[in-house]
């Protein structure tokens, strides 16, 4: 069981060089690594500290694949809300990681029948090395609303009112948010080797405090971190941990 590693970090510059520093200690191990990257303003700060040492040749990405961890459902191809047009904008461009290194969440066809075999794949080629997660305002990891429990699967989700209008900012107003998405489950996110959570802003304060000190369950899902499998490292801004 994981017994999370907290460290309270001043402002956004903080946060993201130490986010920053997670990643890159995995990306510089030895061999071939997967890494699942959350979408989000929270670790944004942080992608781009990463293409800063990316282009300085400090960062060599070339050993690294990205599985996608949420998308929206029943978007046309090219809708500016598409969470991989976020990703390729924020991660995979600027960290130069090429489209045969990237695993795709199914948005088309039998959506459910092709989240099942895609856990199956992602099993079989070695699960994931390091989940980089943001938390929602309602205690979801990727799209795992609540309530999600730690078994969870890889499945199509119905967006939960907070998270449609917290996602709001993103895309104009709440009219413009989808509300059928896809997400990794938490079963294959908390049993990855390596998770960093981040979490930044006094709107968090609330939930990051139920998350960690709360009773783990199945309305706060970012709960089940504290039982994940592999070593958990909770970067949160002073802002959210104090809620100021
Ligand atoms: C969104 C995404 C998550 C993200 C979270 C926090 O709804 N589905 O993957 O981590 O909410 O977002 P933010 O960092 O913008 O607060």
């Amino acid at each position: 069981m994981a017994d999370p590693h907290l460290v309270v970090v001043d402002d956004a510059a903080w946060l993201a060089r130490a986010g920053a520093d997670v990643v890159a200690d995995v990306v510089h191990a030895d061999g071939p690594v997967t890494i699942v990257p959350a979408t989000g303003d929270t670790p944004v700060g942080m992608y781009a500290e990463l293409a800063e040492r990316h282009a300085r040749g400090d960062l060599d990405t070339r050993d690294v694949s990205v599985v996608q961890l949420d998308e929206y459902l029943g978007l046309e191809t090219g809708d500016r809300r598409a969470l991989f047009g976020w990703m390729e904008r924020t991660v995979l461009g600027p960290l130069s990681i090429d489209d045969e290194r990237v695993v795709r969440l199914p948005t088309d066809g039998d959506v459910d029948a092709a989240c099942a075999a895609f856990d199956r794949d992602l099993e079989a080629r070695g699960g994931i090395d390091l989940a980089i997660l943001g938390l929602g305002t309602n205690g979801h990891l990727g799209f795992n609303e609540p309530p999600s429990n730690a078994q969870s699967p890889t499945r199509t989700v119905e967006l939960t009112q907070d998270t449609v209008a917290a996602n709001a900012r993103y895309w104009g107003s709440e009219g413009d948010v989808p509300t059928r998405a896809v997400t990794l489950g938490l079963r294959t996110l908390l049993d990855a080797r390596r998770i960093v959570l981040l979490v930044a802003g006094a709107s968090k304060h609330a939930i990051v405090r139920r998350a960690l000190e709360g009773p783990v369950r199945e309305d706060v899902p970012a709960s089940f971190v504290r039982e994940a499998r592999g070593s958990v490292t909770v970067l949160v801004d002073r802002a959210a941990w104090e809620g100021e």
